[in-house]
């Protein structure tokens, strides 16, 4: 016990000399940690503050250019968290994508949501489809009826699932010019107030060949008498029947064909459904099935073809702002085709 006692002193003195350098030595790394740390998370938090201030000014810019504005702060502040999320998502599909490239545009604030169930919107007919097939004939190597001024210029359906009426009057205006009766605007807002017991659900979406069974009846009147809301009304039924635009027919061009459909975009732009589910933030190139699906959702007119290049012309109707000033470049494949473009085309007879 003696022994003991006596040595523990001993024992303690050299560890505590032990402990006392250990202390130290912690307190020397601790310390040099510290400064390292501080040193670093204050750079890091810096540049997360520059980050945020470059992506701030990149969505007041985005509000400038695109015109929006909000009800309040809190909304703004929503609307940036998403814009942050959009454009983080267009940089890195950037960074892999090889034919086409996506940017900011108008919709860059809103979710995928909230762009899908304003900017989307048919109600495919699964009714069995009286096709035409055409003859084997020469057709030209490309068309695009844009250059003998046989379509109007790119509109905007706004926030109302119209794609359906857009498309279907976009391809009778280019039917009745290419019949010689001159090119003008017709109204969509007649298509989305009258033709509901045709099929169609106004701004909840419709089907382009309910829109051409109702023209076929009714006539489709000029955009100026009966101008775009871009929401739902009672069908002013003074202007509808105010010199209507009638068309005698129309006709289903045979589906999951190419030289079908290109044969028929050498007589006349032809309606067609698409699965638009990755067009929102399109910006220039050839979409093609690779980074498209065949959920068809969304109704646009196809106006002319480059066969060497591969791709048809496509006319949407999200405003000059999107895309190649409103148009998009679908890539000829077979079968259903890129975006299922060959799944459903029509095409109205003036
Ligand atoms: C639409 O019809 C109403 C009558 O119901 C008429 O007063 C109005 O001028 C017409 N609108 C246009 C744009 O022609
Ligand atoms: C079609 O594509 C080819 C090959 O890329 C190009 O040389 C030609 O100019 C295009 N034609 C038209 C009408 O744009």
């Amino acid at each position: 016990m003696e022994d003991f006692l006596s040595q523990t002193p001993k024992i303690n003195k050299y560890s505590n000399k032990k402990r006392l350098a250990a202390v130290a030595a912690i307190v020397v790394v601790v310390g040099a940690l510290a400064v390292f740390y501080s040193w670093d998370s204050s750079i890091r938090n810096e540049q997360v503050l520059i980050d945020i201030e470059l992506e701030k000014a990149e969505f007041d810019e985005f509000l400038d250019r695109f015109g929006k504005n909000y009800k309040d702060e809190e909304e703004y502040i929503k609307r940036f968290n998403i814009f942050r999320t959009n454009s983080a998502y267009i940089r890195v599909q950037n960074t892999m994508l090889t034919t086409w490239t996506m940017a900011i545009n108008m919709f860059a604030d809103m979710t995928h949501d909230e762009f899908a169930s304003s900017y989307l919107g048919t109600k495919v007919n699964f009714k069995p489809r009286i096709e035409t097939e055409f003859p084997k004939i020469k057709i030209p190597s490309s068309v695009d009826w844009r250059t003998s001024s046989k379509v109007t210029p790119v509109k905007n359906q706004g926030q109302c699932g119209s794609c359906w009426a857009f498309s279907a009057a976009a391809a009778i205006e280019s039917a009745v010019a290419i019949k010689g009766k001159g090119l003008y605007s017709l109204s969509q807002q007649q298509l989305v107030d009258c033709s509901s017991s045709y099929g169609n659900g106004g701004c909840d979406g419709g089907w382009m060949n309910y829109a051409f069974d109702y023209v076929i009846n009714k006539g489709l009147t000029k955009e100026s008498n009966y101008p775009y809301t871009g929401v739902v009304g009672l069908c002013n039924t003074a202007n509808e029947s105010n010199s209507p635009t009638k068309i005698s027919t129309y006709v289903n061009v045979k589906a999951s064909d190419s030289t079908q459909l290109l044969n028929a975009i050498a007589i006349t732009p032809v309606v067609v459904g698409v699965d638009a589910t990755n067009w929102g933030y399109y910006s220039t190139g050839i979409i093609s099935s690779s980074t498209c699906g065949t959920s068809v959702n969304h109704g646009v007119v196809v106006v002319g073809y480059n066969q060497s290049s591969k791709y048809y012309i496509v006319k949407n109707s999200w405003g000059t702002l999107w895309g190649e000033s409103g148009y998009i470049k679908v890539k000829i494949e077979s079968g259903a085709g890129a975006c299922g473009i060959q799944l459903y085309p029509s095409y109205p007879v003036a």
